[in-house]
């Protein structure tokens, strides 16, 4: 696994954060090092996916990246005749992707597409999994997808939704900001590339709070919608289709 010094020497003009080659490369070391709590969520939706799941039925991964999720929901998921379709926009993500996937779960039926979700026909789905990915699609568009992924569950399906979060009271975020980059410093980040990654992330991921993100599942049509997991300001929450 290559580590992540994208932001380590200064740069004159720091440009949007966009999901490359250089990002691929790294991607497993970044988030890991960046995110608290990603590994947990990845190894928990995985269990609560398995919850959810029916045979016959397809589990769809929204942003797959690498396809950490589609592992684990694969690794877990005891129905049968289950078809796993991921989608991600990046070439580079998903050209990885379909290699992760092919080695580790060679006897699946599996497809790895390269679109953006908000095109993508969801149908037949039993799990969706959203995984710190609509935090990138622009605010108006957000509401329409949760909708689609609603419409496109089967009854007693779920979608399982993680995000970065932000907090109405400004003491709250500030401590929490900082907090975030206690963790960030203890797994070696230096400020500088703290603050080059932050003023590069933030045109491009634009963070709700979590009343949003439940208030918007329950607007779509979903009756429960629980945050199951928060880690500073990293969340998760999955909601059940009746
Ligand atoms: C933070 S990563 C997701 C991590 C991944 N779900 C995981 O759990 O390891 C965000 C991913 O979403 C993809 N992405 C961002 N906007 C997208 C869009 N509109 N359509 C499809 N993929 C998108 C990016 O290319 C990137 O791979």
């Amino acid at each position: 696994m290559s580590r992540d010094s994208l932001y380590s020497q200064p740069r004159k003009q720091v440009v949007d954060f966009v999901f490359d080659d250089a990002v691929v490369d790294v991607f497993p070391d970044m988030i890991r090092r960046s995110v608290p709590g990603y590994e947990t969520i990845i190894s928990l939706l995985g269990i609560l996916g398995n919850q959810y799941a029916q045979a016959n039925s397809t589990v769809y991964d929204l942003g797959c990246s690498l396809g950490a999720s589609t592992l684990s929901l694969y690794q877990q998921i005891k129905a049968e005749n289950i078809q796993f379709v991921g989608i991600d926009n990046a070439p580079a993500m998903v050209e990885q992707c379909q290699a992760n996937l092919q080695k580790h779960m060679p006897d699946s039926q599996h497809q790895v597409i390269c679109q953006d979700i908000q095109d993508t026909e969801i149908t037949n789905a039993s799990v969706v999994v959203i995984n710190f990915t609509l935090q990138f699609l622009p605010v108006e568009t957000r509401n329409s997808l949760l909708k689609r992924i609603y419409d496109g569950l089967l009854s007693g399906g779920c979608v399982i939704l993680s995000e970065k979060i932000q907090f109405n009271s400004e003491q709250k975020q500030s401590a929490i900001t900082d907090w975030h980059h206690a963790f960030k410093r203890a797994n070696h980040y230096s400020d500088m590339e703290i603050s080059q990654k932050r003023t590069s992330i933030e045109n491009v991921l634009i963070p709700e709070t979590a009343e949003t993100h439940i208030q918007r599942l329950q607007n779509s049509g979903f009756n429960t919608a629980e945050q199951w997991f928060q880690c500073f300001s990293f969340s998760s929450f999955i909601a059940v289709k009746a």
